[in-house]
């Protein structure tokens, strides 16, 4: 998969789950939830011990969901997410060195922006699709209304408090392809999760391609 593929793959829910498992188990009612609810992608963090299993695990038994890596630090934690089975690794800053190894392997990567200098950066490593992190507390819609004319070949995917409430006014923006947010799977049954994606495919739903 590149980067193309990867934003074509998002594009139609808009939504992207960033999930942080308490417990390995987790992983299996996240993965039904999902699925169940709709939106089958999967970022899974490292934010805990159980990222690597967890991958492996949604990759074994959900195989129409896409899974990837989030808070990915070090090229460690790309090569065992990759090899657990993660196709896109996400990266909360700009780490040159660990962009440059995940792009040695031909994964997807996507690092985490939140001023010009890291997309100028993220643009000499011929990289389009970037995650705004974290979108709200560094200035939201108002900061991608502000750079978007200086960059317009950046595909942006905000993430960081986001919410029911902001959500639709982040996809409106045409520099926006999809945003990430934990509270998709919050909800601790298989059912409660696909209740959860359900409302909040319903609400993003006609909001600019999704
Ligand atoms: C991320 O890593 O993308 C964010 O921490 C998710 O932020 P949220 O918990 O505010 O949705």
């Amino acid at each position: 998969m590149n980067s193309d593929q990867f934003l074509q793959a998002i594009r139609p829910y808009g939504l992207i789950p960033v999930i942080k498992l308490e417990h390995l188990e987790d992983a299996r009612c996240i993965g039904k939830g999902l699925c169940d609810g709709g939106l089958p992608i999967a970022e899974i963090t490292f934010r805990s011990e159980y990222a690597e299993a967890g991958i492996a695990l949604l990759c074994k038994e959900f195989p129409e969901l896409l899974v990837g890596a989030g808070t990915v630090l070090t090229p460690s934690q790309a090569d065992a997410a990759r090899s657990a089975g993660a196709r896109f690794i996400v990266s909360p800053g700009f780490n040159p060195s660990l962009v440059d190894h995940v792009l040695r392997t031909g994964t997807v990567i996507i690092p985490g922006v939140s001023n010009p200098s890291q997309i100028e950066w993220a643009l000499e490593k011929g990289l389009s699709v970037l995650k705004f992190f974290p979108a709200e507390v560094s200035g939201g819609v108002r900061f991608l209304k502000a750079v978007a004319p200086v960059y317009p070949q950046i595909h942006f995917l905000p993430s960081g408090g986001i919410s029911l409430d902001n959500v639709r006014e982040y996809l409106a923006l045409p520099m926006v392809s999809a945003c990430g947010g934990s509270w998709l799977t919050k909800a601790g049954t298989a059912e409660g999760i696909a209740a959860e994606v359900r409302k909040s495919l319903n609400l993003v739903r006609g909001v600019a391609d999704v």
